[in-house]
């Protein structure tokens, strides 16, 4: 039951920090080592890999753009990321040295199901990263890794994205040490943050209140515009699916450095945008993101502005500002991501829509 949450989807929200924390139990040891049980990939199999592929479906398709940073920076394979129902079509190049990794929750999405068999005929292996024990996606793998997140029931999906980082980070980082392509510290160094991640989002959740205020504010917005670069990218599109599944707004989600090639003609007086800035010791990153929230304030966005503690340089530009502790970039969405799915729910909410059940959609998606 709900624990005294109004809805599921408040109560998996909030336990996202222990959900995390499931994910990684058990697979770090304390020597900054890796151990994926579930790998039944031999390490030479893992060393011949030559290309990955991740394939998924909607918030699971989020998780793998992320995906895509973290084990290109950690392990120099090549990433490609592909919709599961777009994949399946185009006559994709996989040979037995590519490595499919597809992310779902369910274990049970026919798209993502479709692909994976077709990668399986061109003797590719296959990796699933799923939550349901025993469903059908990791049955048909060469290997799973479980995300220990534990049932979802709200149909938006919240802490099955956390955890679904979370084993793509531990992929990533146990292909790297496999291959021993980066040195053994970063691995470590990015294993004790990744066990840190738990009370950064614990904490994250804490202070939620401004966020469920504007949220409610906000009734009256038509359209609401997302974006991000680097990880904050697909963090955006993540913001922009959550509003348009649980309020029925029109969300979209943008690459910042897209701003100019097009969507910056979207920008009205009063539009809310949502920005996700990356830390300031990126400074490239930084000042590019800066420079685009001046761009959209000056033709009138209410931005809304999500930045690492201690961030003020963007506070003269911000209508908004939410803080989220630091983080490495490539593990900032454990925590930025958190007040965007609140903004979403709270906004449905306070519109009268059922969070838990938004209409036309269904919590597995077992039709192509
Ligand atoms: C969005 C959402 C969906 C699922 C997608 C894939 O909140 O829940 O976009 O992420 O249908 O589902 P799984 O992960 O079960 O394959």
């Amino acid at each position: 039951e709900k624990g005294g949450y109004d809805w599921f989807m408040q109560k998996e929200i909030a336990e996202q920090p222990q959900a995390v924390a499931d994910t990684l139990l058990g697979r770090v040891n304390g020597q900054g080592r890796l151990k994926l049980d579930e790998m039944r990939l031999s390490e030479d199999e893992l060393r011949a890999i030559t290309k990955i592929i991740v394939v998924a479906c909607g918030t699971a398709y989020h998780a793998g753009l992320i995906a895509k940073y973290a084990i290109e920076h950690w392990t120099r394979v090549p990433v490609e990321v592909e919709l599961a129902s777009e994949f399946r079509y185009r006559d994709p190049i996989l040979t037995k040295d590519t490595l499919v990794i597809a992310i779902s929750q369910s274990g049970e999405t026919m798209d993502t199901l479709m692909a994976i068999r077709h990668a399986r005929e061109q003797h590719s292996r296959v990796l699933a990263i799923c939550n349901t024990n025993g469903s059908t996606i990791p049955r048909e793998s060469d290997a799973v890794v479980y995300t220990h997140g534990g049932p979802e029931i709200g149909v938006a999906s919240t802490k099955a994205f956390l955890t679904q980082l979370t084993a793509c980070y531990l992929v990533g980082l146990y292909l790297a040490q496999v291959r021993g392509v980066k040195f053994n510290d970063e691995v470590e160094e990015v294993l004790t943050q990744l066990s840190d991640s738990p009370a950064a989002i614990a904490e994250t959740l804490n202070r939620m209140e401004p966020i469920r205020k504007l949220a409610r504010s906000m009734v009256g917005a038509r359209t609401v515009l997302f974006l991000g670069r680097h990880v904050g990218y697909p963090m955006a599109l993540e913001g922009a699916l959550k509003l348009k599944e649980l309020a029925y707004i029109h969300a979209e989600g943008f690459a910042a450095g897209e701003l100019k090639h097009g969507p910056i003609a979207l920008i009205e007086q009063d539009l809310p945008v949502v920005v996700v800035v990356p830390s300031p010791k990126r400074p490239l990153l930084h000042d590019k993101i800066v420079s685009n929230i001046q761009e959209i304030r000056a033709r009138g966005a209410k931005t809304i502005v999500i930045a690492e503690d201690g961030d003020d340089v963007v506070a003269p530009y911000a209508d908004f500002l939410f803080h989220v502790p630091e983080l490495p970039i490539l593990l900032q969405p454990l925590v930025a991501t958190v007040p965007l799915q609140v903004f979403a729910a709270e906004l449905a909410d306070a519109l009268g829509y059922d969070v838990d059940q938004p209409r036309n959609l269904a919590k597995s998606v077992t039709v192509e």
